[in-house]
């Protein structure tokens, strides 16, 4: 970013970081498509030696994400679950681990069977509760991993409190912010040690790639998590790092109707005859709904939705014709998929249950279409039943 201007986020997402290419002034920096570097020098200590430790394009984009994130230092990794990885990678045999109740699937699972292996332990529980959080600290509690807006069921965690329990007991708070993304929220300002965010949702954008990113302004968290990513290699190529660049200068033109489309779709559906439960929390009359107006700048294209009983789930996802039965979410398509089927299949049930992710619970990617043909799209699926 250009030294001492302010932006607002419309203007950092063009302006932000490295926009241009240092060495040509080109406008789009380029995509340095190469392993290594010529150095010239024998143990010169050059900038850029290989590519897995530097690469300009790489470059560029983690310190655009840690501009939009308001931190110091952005790194960018091949998936979100490499980017998690990196971050959980501070943690030691002994070390226990505070983290939400209904993470993403692939977050539990990491924890669950990776870092038990390795001797990290964990509590789950609901974080937008600090109590709950408070009453799982331990001696040893190195993190307390929150993801809010919660996946799959949209629970909103105070960060502001989390991270103070966190510090209380000398742990980092570590906040995943892919569900909202730095337009809608930027936890590091919230007291947050380290952001982090699946890249292959909103960022990236348009269902076309995969990456991760952590941003902290933490210089010592920097250098583990740089020697991390060094060391373990999971960097994002220079090509992912180009098109997620792209991306990111319309971000806040996408949210901001991701927004839009499914604040609009959430209060129509709250009360359609055949829903019995809407998760969104941009509907008044939650807690939820009080600290994300507290702490978001919109509530975010992600819903849940439980149909009335009895109302088959299979039917109603299989004949929507806008919405695409997929995986994944946060792109420019509005997706829809059946979480304990699919994105958290790998929650053992009675776990799932425990947490109130129901088997017939519907998980919504709302995306930047035509409202009205969005709408249309799910009154004919709901219709049908
Ligand atoms: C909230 C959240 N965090 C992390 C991930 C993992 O990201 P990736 O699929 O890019 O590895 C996902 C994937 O769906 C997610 O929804």
């Amino acid at each position: 970013m250009k030294e001492g201007i302010t932006m607002n986020f419309e203007t950092k997402v063009i302006h932000g970081g490295i926009q241009e290419d240092p060495a040509t002034g080109a406008v789009v920096p380029p995509i340095y498509q190469t392993s290594t570097y010529h150095q010239q020098e024998l143990g010169g200590n050059a900038e850029y030696e290989y590519t897995r430790g530097e690469n300009p394009t790489r470059f560029a984009v983690e310190s655009v994400m840690a501009a939009l994130e308001n931190g110091k230092y952005g790194f960018a990794f091949s998936s979100g679950m490499a980017a998690i990885h990196a971050v959980m990678s501070v943690l030691h045999a002994g070390d226990h681990l505070v983290m939400g109740n209904d993470v993403y699937g692939g977050t539990f699972r990491l924890v669950n069977s990776v870092l038990a292996d390795l001797g990290v332990t964990y509590t789950a529980v609901d974080t937008a509760d600090s109590a709950a959080i408070e009453a799982a600290m331990q001696d040893n509690t190195k993190m307390v991993y929150l993801e809010t807006p919660s996946n799959p069921l949209l629970h909103v965690t105070d960060i502001e409190q989390a991270a103070s329990v966190a510090h209380a007991h000398d742990a980092i708070a570590v906040v995943d912010n892919t569900f909202a993304s730095p337009y809608n929220q930027t936890p590091l300002d919230l007291g947050a040690d380290v952001v982090l965010a699946s890249g292959t949702k909103y960022l990236g954008g348009h269902s076309d790639t995969v990456s991760g990113f952590v941003v902290t302004s933490d210089e010592t968290l920097a250098d583990q998590i740089k020697m991390i990513q060094l060391s373990v290699g999971a960097v994002l190529s220079p090509q992912e790092s180009f098109l997620v660049q792209r991306s990111l200068k319309t971000l806040a033109l996408r949210v901001e109707r991701h927004n839009e489309n499914a604040l609009a779709l959430a209060t129509w559906l709250n009360d359609h005859e055949k829903i019995q439960k809407v998760y969104y929390p941009g509907l008044p009359g939650t807690p939820d709904y009080e600290i994300a107006k507290r702490q978001m700048r919109g509530f975010g294209g992600m819903m849940s939705i439980e149909l009335q009983e009895g109302l088959d789930t299979k039917q109603f996802v299989e004949n929507l014709n806008v919405f695409q039965l997929a995986e994944s979410l946060g792109g420019v398509e509005s997706l829809i998929e059946v979480p304990a089927v699919m994105t958290h299949a790998s929650i053992p049930r009675e776990i799932r249950l425990e947490n109130g992710i129901k088997d017939e619970l519907v998980r919504v990617s709302v995306g930047v279409e035509n409202l009205a043909d969005l709408k249309d799209d799910l009154a004919q699926g709901l219709d049908a039943l």
